[in-house]
This record gives structure tokens, C-alpha cells and sequence, in this order.
């Protein structure tokens, strides 16, 4: 039987900005519950929650203070345990956000650990003494910029956090760390959830002397301070492998249950992450390849092809066109290009996933200095770090605040939400949501798109085209990345098909349209 996370497609949700329930400005579970209707009429398989877990929320919920409750903002586990049940009623899969790196220092390990050099937990961390001139132990930068290591005074020695100060990294070479992750595992998958999405997989096990990371020496002013160095040493250590199978065997004695993990390398080391056939990994290395790309048909289709010739044996690739940290595909290629961009992330061979807001396209908000919330933007001001403009409200209707919150919310909305919202879509044919919804739909009815081969076909210019087929079912996709109109030359084999699906609305996949694409069948 064929594993339902591949055929599944994901949807992200931001929970602070999904729907609020109860006139905080802060969505919450209760909200998401509310919502899971639209999102089955959308005809998404699976939901993944980014972090809903108790946190003072210096990294909005990537600061873990307990990995077994409900942060109160949020709601509470009774009502995470009634949006599961609702999710599982619908057919809805639900997966939850891992955060095994970090803790937030906040949380009862921390304390302990930080309260004297000889708490049994000390060890829990990663904790040095300075250096003979009083520096830190080396030289590696946290993500959010400066150094990584922060200095406690009451102990006389420095702690490692690869991001925000509040963020201490565990130190995963300690066997009882260990144990209490895998627990935490097994505390939500008895609880009935379908898996995990783990944050910052590579960044999980540091080399066991902490060398100094080589220098980056095409780094210059404007870019993030951590890319000085090359995290050679702090990232990415063969240790991890071992970590990563050591969940999956978890995932696996629950049965039908999903790792997914979160690491931005390149494709050689990222296929890595699946493991052997001996010793599998997580199921899905995030493939964020989409986001990154230069958006043209022939750098596009050599990457696709390339990711494709280096999976392994067994290795179900998987695609991502934007998330919580990055600028929205409607902003990097602009609201025409998004609808092709989507039939992309639909037709690709692989497990997609759609990040809240991209399907209405809602784009990049500008967030005015005085509301910026995101600690990496505060901690690096002014060089396009931020992610609030990535994480602003989900836009509903023409109602108060775009039907997100009775109250103000937490980010402003996107200046365009009147027009641009759920509802509207929803009655408008030619809306994205609509051809999202269609393409879903697609999905589901045919095998081929969900499960089927990939083989590109010739095309040339701005045309990106590929055959998905499983046995005799046999689609064609041609897209257009550019902006003028492109011929295309229909292989004798697709001769009689049929449009089944259009970006534009266009009929003629023999001469596209600019931003147009097609799916034959
Ligand atoms: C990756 C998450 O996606 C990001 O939002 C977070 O700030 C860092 N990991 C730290 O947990």
C-alpha cells in the first residue's frame, strides 16, 4: 500500500495568524478548528502546525518552554485534542512542528542546568569556559547575528545557541537529552497525531571539539552577520544521521506517521537526510529548492532534473514554494507568475507543500518600524532578514479585519485584503483559489499527477514541460515562465488530449499566452 503522505498535499499554517477565536488578535486552535471546512473544500489532505507549545514567545513559539502542553495564547490540550479529532473526521491529517534543537531558556531543563556547574543537568547544554582572555569559546555566529554564545555570570561559563540568547541549544550527545526527545515524540503520536515536521534537522549535532567555522570570505556588509562564517563545523555533522533514524524508528512503531525535516543544504548532502534502506531516515528532507531558484523555465527544469537523478532509491522527493521565514512566491515572481508557480508545486512529481496565503496569493506586507515583531528583524534591522511580512493574518472575507479577528490583530493584514480574500475567491472562477482548488481536485482524480513518473519534455524558451504518467494514466503539463507568448509543438502522443486545466482560463496549448499553463489529459 502506498504511504499517504505521498500522494498528501501539506498545508502550513502560521497558528498566530490563521483565525482567532477569542478577540485577542492572536489566532488559536479553537480558530483553526473553525476553519477546517474551508480548507477541506480547498482539498488540502494535511494540515502542519508551526509550534502551538507553551513559550514566551521570544521566537514566536520556536522557544519551547514545555513540549507537552498547549500554550494558553493557543488554547489548551483539550482543544488540540478536539482539532485533532475534527481534522480525522474530515480525512484531515494533522502534523505537528518539532522543535528538538533549542529549548527556550525558559524552560525547566534550562533553569536547572544554568543553576550551577555541577546540576545534573548541566550537561544538557552546551556549556564551555572562555577563552584565557575572557572571549567566547569560538567563533561560530547565531542565526538572529552576533555571537553565538552567551556568557552567564553566576557560572563563570558560556552557553551555545545557534539562534535567538533565549534559545539554548540542547546538547543531543548527552544520551538522557535524548531520551527525553524521543519521549516527546511518542507523547504526541499516542495522542493520534500523523507526524512531525523537525526544525533545523542539521543543525542538531555541533563536532565534538567546536572548531572554528573557516571564514566566508565573500561575505560584505548588508548580508546576514552569520554567513561570515561557513557553519562547517556547527551544522550538518554525520552524527545527525543517527538521530534522525532514531526518531524514524519511533515514527515507524506508531505506523503511518510522517518525519519530515527541516534543512537547507544542498541537494548532495540534503537527499542525505533520507537515510539508507538499512537505516532510513525522515521520510521528507524539505525540499526549499522552489524558493530559492532563479525563476526561469531551463535553470528551473535542470534543477528539477538534477533533484530527481540524485534521490535515492526509495527517497520520495517532496516540493516547497514558501514558508514562515521566507518572502511569498507572490512577491519573488509577482501575482501572474504565482498561478503558473502553483500549477508547478501541484504537477511536480513529489509531496507538496502550500504555505498558508499563497492560495489567494496574498503577497509581502510591509511592516512599518514601529510594528515589527520578529526578532530577527530587530536584531538586524533594514537588510530584508524580517518575517513578519511573511506572517501576516489570513484574509477571509470583507468582514472586520478579513474575518481573521474581531480584534486588531497581532500584524496588519495586507493592504488588498478587500479584494483579495477567501470569500471572494471562492465566487470568482478565475480567482487563484479557484485553480488551486482545481488543481487539487486533479490531483485526487488521477494517480498520475499524485503518484505518477516524471519525464521532461523538450521545450525551449520561457515553456517548462513534463509528462506525469502511471500506467495508462498519461498527463501533460506545459508552462510558461515568461511573459511573452511561446509555441509549443504538442507531442503526437498528448495530440488528443484535452485541457483539464488552465493558469489563465486559456484554450490553445499550442500557442501560450504570457504567465499562462496547462495541464492535458
Ligand atoms: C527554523 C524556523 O522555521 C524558524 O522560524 C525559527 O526561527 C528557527 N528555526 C529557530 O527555531
Amino acid at each position: 500500500m502506498t504511504e499517504w503522505w505521498k500522494s498528501a498535499v501539506i498545508y502550513q499554517i502560521y497558528p498566530r495568524s490563521f483565525q482567532d477565536s477569542n478577540g485577542d488578535g492572536v489566532g488559536d486552535l479553537k480558530g483553526i478548528q473553525s476553519r477546517l471546512d474551508d480548507l477541506k473544500a480547498l482539498g488540502i489532505d494535511a494540515i502542519w502546525i508551526s509550534p502551538i507549545f507553551p513559550s514566551p514567545m521570544a521566537d514566536f513559539g520556536y522557544d519551547v518552554a514545555d513540549y507537552c502542553g498547549i500554550d494558553p495564547r493557543f488554547g489548551s490540550l483539550e482543544d488540540f485534542d478536539a482539532l485533532l479529532a475534527a481534522a480525522h473526521e474530515r480525512g484531515i491529517k494533522l502534523l505537528l512542528d518539532l522543535v528538538p534543537n533549542h529549548t527556550s531558556d525558559q524552560h525547566p531543563w534550562f533553569l536547572e542546568s544554568r543553576s550551577a556547574r555541577d546540576d545534573p543537568r548541566r550537561d544538557w547544554y552546551i556549556w564551555r569556559d572562555p577563552k584565557p582572555d575572557g572571549s567566547p569559546p569560538n567563533n561560530w555566529i547565531s542565526d538572529f547575528g552576533g555571537s553565538a554564545w552567551e556568557w552567564d555570570e553566576a557560572t563563570g561559563q558560556y552557553y551555545y545557541h545557534a539562534f535567538l540568547k533565549d534559545q539554548p541549544d540542547l546538547n543531543w550527545r548527552n544520551p538522557a537529552v535524548r531520551k527525553a526527545m524521543l519521549d516527546v515524540l511518542r507523547f504526541w503520536f499516542a495522542r493520534g497525531i500523523d507526524g512531525f515536521r523537525i526544525d533545523v534537522l542539521w543543525h542538531m549535532v555541533k563536532h565534538i571539539d567546536l572548531p572554528d567555522n573557516p571564514a566566508n570570505d565573500e561575505w560584505a556588509p548588508g548580508q546576514a552577520d552569520y554567513t561570515r562564517v561557513h557553519q562547517l563545523h556547527s551544522t550538518d555533522q554525520p552524527e545527525v544521521h543517527d538521530i534522525a533514524h532514531e526518531m524514524r524508528v519511533i515514527a515507524d512503531e506508531y505506523g503511518a506517521r510522517v518525519l519530515i525535516g527541516e534543512i537547507y543544504l544542498p541537494v548532495p548532502k540534503l537527499v542525505g537526510y533520507y537515510g539508507t534502506v538499512e537505516r532510513p531516515g525522515v521520510h521528507l528532507p524539505f525540499n526549499f529548492q522552489l524558493i530559492g531558484a532563479a525563476w526561469n523555465a531551463r535553470s528551473l527544469a535542470k534543477m528539477i532534473a538534477d533533484y530527481e537523478g540524485a534521490l535515492p532509491v526509495d527517497g520520495w522527493p517532496n516540493w516547497v514554494l514558501g514558508n514562515h521565514d521566507r518572502p511569498r512566491i507572490a512577491t519573488r515572481v509577482g501575482a501572474e507568475q504565482a498561478r503558473v508557480a502553483m500549477m508547478l508545486l501541484l504537477t511536480l512529481r513529489g509531496t507538496p507543500t502550500l504555505y498558508y496565503g499563497d492560495e489567494i496569493g496574498m503577497a509581502d506586507v510591509s511592516i512599518p518600524a514601529h510594528q515589527v515583531q520578529d526578532p530577527r528583524e530587530l536584531n538586524e534591522p533594514g537588510i530584508g532578514m524580517g518575517r513578519d511580512p511573511v506572517r501576516t493574518p489570513m484574509a477571509w472575507d470583507a468582514s472586520a479585519n478579513a474575518g481573521f479577528s474581531p480584534a486588531d490583530p497581532w500584524l496588519p493584514l495586507h493592504p488588498d485584503w478587500l479584494e483579495r480574500n477567501v470569500e471572494a475567491q471562492r465566487g470568482d472562477p478565475a480567482s487563484l483559489w479557484r485553480l488551486t482548488q482545481k488543481l487539487l481536485f486533479l490531483r485526487h482524480e488521477h494517480p498520475a499527477l499524485a503518484l505518477g513518473d516524471y519525464h521532461p519534455i523538450d521545450a525551449g524558451g520561457d515553456l517548462l514541460a513534463f509528462e506525469r504518467r502511471l500506467d495508462h494514466d498519461r498527463l501533460l503539463v506545459v508552462l510558461n515562465l515568461g511573459d511573452t507568448p511561446q509555441g509549443f509543438a504538442i507531442p503526437e502522443w498528448a495530440e488528443s488530449f484535452t485541457v483539464l486545466a488552465s493558469a489563465r482560463g486559456g484554450h490553445d496549448p499550442a500557442l501560450l499566452s504570457p504567465n499562462e499553463g496547462y495541464i492535458l489529459g
